[in-house]
């Protein structure tokens, strides 16, 4: 079921004209994988495949929503949530306070097979310094290095065939990058992009040819976003070369296939503390071609079908997911334009 509303806007034409339109809104994407798997066209059908998700902490992100996309075409999920998150997250699991956006479009709700925790900025047990065993964040984890989490996925599920890497972290994110810390940068690649590297290095020796892998990119990889500092911009940079370069290693090594998806602003828990994110949600919805605002599912939906058969052929691209609005190099709203017509 597809939800929809429409709301009067003011929006600016390319020439700066002003005019009224009606403005479909999608407000819920729940036009699922699963509706074309039960027969109509071409299916996704991922029955009998194993997921593994890092970077889910609760229902508002893309990890979230891919993991719904991957369930609904009957994917088998298993998560790695970031260690300072998880305790609210298996909480708020077990209280129920997901359950309306676990609902399946068969009526069940979904599950995982196993969460594990997870900090991605660590490779093995020696990289964790001592002040963060001793931090009360971390008490009673143990074993949530990169590759000890890969160790746990290959004893409990043996072979996996998708890898969901869906995390970012930049402690000095709200800082140009005229004046970040190098400590601040190289924390934005750690976390951000060399994470990916570690998982592919880890978990790509786990996968069944076949299988495939998807990341998450932002657009401020290529051109110029403020605010989005820290090294962050740097660091998406990286990951989008990185992909190209994994899809081809990773192609011969195991034959799986690496992508990215570039996509548009959502209002995450990451995102809201940035600091800006309602600026770029409202900015996309003024200037992209697609007027509306972007679902965390259609993300979801997209993700599954790079990790399925009929993206077989595709491997090491950075796919936009944004509504277009990496095509624009005009703001149709601009305070320019609009003078003009004044
Ligand atoms: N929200 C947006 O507007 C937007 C746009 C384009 C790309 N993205 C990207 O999408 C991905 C998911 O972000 P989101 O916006 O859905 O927010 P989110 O808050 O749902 O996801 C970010 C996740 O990263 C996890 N994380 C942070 N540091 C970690 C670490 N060291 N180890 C393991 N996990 C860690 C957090 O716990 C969280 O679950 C990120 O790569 C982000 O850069 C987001």
């Amino acid at each position: 079921m597809q939800c929809v509303r429409f709301s009067p806007a003011r929006v600016a034409a390319p020439g700066g004209l002003r005019k009224p339109a009606l403005v479909a809104r999608t407000t819920v994407q729940r036009r699922t994988v699963a509706a074309a798997a039960n027969g109509n066209g071409l299916p996704i059908d991922l029955r009998g495949k194993k997921a593994f998700i890092a970077g889910v902490a609760d229902d508002q992100g893309f990890g979230w929503a891919i993991a719904k996309a991957l369930a609904e075409a009957g994917a088998e999920i298993s998560l790695g949530v970031w260690v300072p998150a998880l305790n609210i997250f298996e909480t708020s699991f077990r209280r129920g306070k997901f359950d309306d956006s676990r609902k399946l479009a068969s009526g069940g709700l979904m599950d995982f097979a196993h969460i594990y925790p997870m900090d991605a900025v660590f490779d093995t047990p020696d990289d964790v310094p001592e002040e963060v065993k001793a931090n009360k964040r971390y008490a009673g984890a143990d074993g949530f290095t990169i590759s000890e989490c890969a160790a746990k996925v290959a004893r409990d599920s043996g072979k996996i065939d998708i890898l969901v890497h869906s995390l970012a972290n930049g402690p000095e994110v709200t800082k140009p990058l005229l004046e970040t810390s190098r400590k601040g940068y190289l924390a934005a690649m750690s976390a951000s992009s060399y994470s990916y590297v570690s998982m592919l290095q880890r978990f790509g020796p786990l996968m069944n040819p076949g299988g495939a892998s998807v990341s998450l990119t932002y657009i401020a990889s290529e051109k110029v976003i403020p605010g989005y500092g820290g090294g962050m911009s740097s660091a998406k940079a990286a990951l989008e070369s990185d992909t190209r370069v994994l899809a081809y290693e990773a192609g011969r090594k195991h034959q799986i296939r690496v992508n990215t998806i570039s996509a548009g602003p959502l209002g995450s828990r990451a995102a809201k503390a940035i600091g800006f994110i309602d600026d770029m949600i409202r900015y996309s919805y003024a200037n992209a071609p697609v007027q509306k605002e972007l679902a965390a599912q259609e993300v979801g939906n997209v993700a599954a079908f790079l990790c399925s058969p009929l993206a077989s052929a595709v491997t090491g691209v950075t796919m936009y997911v944004d509504n277009g609005l990496n095509t624009m190099g005009l703001a149709g709203d601009s305070k320019t334009l609009l003078e003009r017509d004044s």
